[in-house]
């Protein structure tokens, strides 16, 4: 049976980008890249999901050149000539099935324990030293180590940008190192980074600028920011509309092309008063186009769906209400997880209407790279 699908497989277009279609895989860390390298198994798990028809994948985050930039076993680097030689071959993979491709360029910041490699020495590195509020680790960053890693960064989108891919995505969500500024629950410094809303976001729109600086005018940069932490489900960097817009106004101007409101559910209403979700009021706030995404083809949400449920499997849905907020014109791009990282072909069975063929999600899933 088929289903009205709107604009979901409508072109998008942005400078040079050209979108197939409005679906992206969204960023999942998959733990196969030994020695920070992607191999053969890692060019084919996204080959696969571009064969299938997704528009834009999104890599899994890949680590900028600092020390302390890691926090997990086998997580790509996006430095070094063997890591860089394995992202070619991926992005070489992607284009010759017809997708695009933007790496998720990532520093953990205060979630890196030591004993993590690359260098088991190195502690976490983030604006306070706090994990989470009255949870300290790690150390709190000087000037000198802010302007090393705004640099790393510029130097990863200068690099993606010579190997192909199509843009970029700044991970500024989840809690990690960028998100750890922006948050008063780990930020409590008292120079110029923390402090007010404007200081608390100087760090990631000086990343900003300097990736733009890098890349130029016309590369696209895509910023995924999210409301919630690993550390607290229900954080809030802003609680109203308006404090959205001053949110997202430093981050315009600093050079961000696509914002990538990262929630867990997308059907959820971000605030009172209106049905929009954060990619909704982020698109209407800023005039720029957004991306959303959360448990699309799922019913149960990224944390219990993932890593808390014993339900081996979920069931499709939440494709009717996309397809309407799509409609609407609420936001540009959708980013799906789990049902990809589960069934590479998910999106061509839900263009055929085979939605009886899907393989549901299941959490043992994690331990393979199909
Ligand atoms: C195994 C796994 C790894 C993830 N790794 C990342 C990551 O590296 N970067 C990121 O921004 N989000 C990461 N996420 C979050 C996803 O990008 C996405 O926002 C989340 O899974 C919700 O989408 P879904 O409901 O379609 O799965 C991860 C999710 C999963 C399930």
């Amino acid at each position: 049976m088929s289903m009205n699908l709107g604009p979901l497989f409508d072109p998008f277009e942005l400078h040079h980008l050209q979108l197939r279609n409005r679906v992206a895989m969204a960023p999942m860390t998959r733990n196969f890249s030994p020695n920070g390298v992607p191999g053969p198994d890692v060019v084919d798990y996204y080959r696969r999901r571009a064969e299938a028809g997704v528009g834009l994948i999104i890599t899994e985050g890949t680590t900028v050149n600092h020390a302390a930039a890691n926090g997990y076993p086998n997580v790509p680097a996006f430095h070094g000539e063997q890591a860089l030689a394995g992202w070619k071959q991926v992005v070489d993979a992607v284009h010759e099935a017809g997708g695009a491709i933007f790496p998720q360029l990532w520093h953990v910041g205060a979630v890196r324990k030591e004993g993590t490699e690359p260098d088991p020495a190195v502690p976490g590195y983030s604006p306070s030293g706090l994990f989470a509020p009255g949870k300290p680790n790690g150390q709190a960053m000087s000037r000198e180590d802010i302007r090393d890693v705004v640099k790393a960064f510029g130097d990863a989108a200068q690099d993606a940008k010579a190997l192909g891919f199509d843009g970029v995505e700044i991970h500024g969500a989840h809690g990690y190192l960028l998100d750890q500024f922006l948050w008063e629950g780990t930020n409590q410094r008292d120079d110029e980074y923390g402090g007010s809303l404007e200081n608390r976001l100087r760090f990631v729109v000086e990343i900003v600028e300097e990736v733009r600086h890098r890349v130029g005018p016309d590369y696209p940069i895509m910023l995924r920011f999210s409301q919630w932490k690993q550390q607290d489900y229900d954080a809030k960097l802003v609680s109203s509309p308006e404090e959205l817009e001053r949110f997202l106004t430093p981050l315009v101007e600093a050079g961000v092309d696509i914002f990538h409101a990262s929630t867990r559910r997308f059907w959820e209403p971000e605030f009172e008063g209106s049905n929009l979700n954060l990619a909704g009021w982020t698109q209407k706030l800023s005039g720029k186009p957004t991306m959303s995404v959360g448990s699309v083809g799922l019913t149960e949400d990224f944390i219990s769906g993932t890593f808390a449920s014993k339900q081996e499997s979920v069931e499709q849905s939440g494709i009717d209400e996309l397809v309407e907020r799509m409609n609407d014109g609420e936001f540009d791009l959708i980013a799906v997880g789990r049902a990809l990282l589960q069934d590479p072909e998910w999106l061509v069975k839900v263009k055929e209407g085979r939605l009886n063929e899907v393989t549901a999600f299941a959490r043992k899933s994690l331990t393979t790279l199909y």
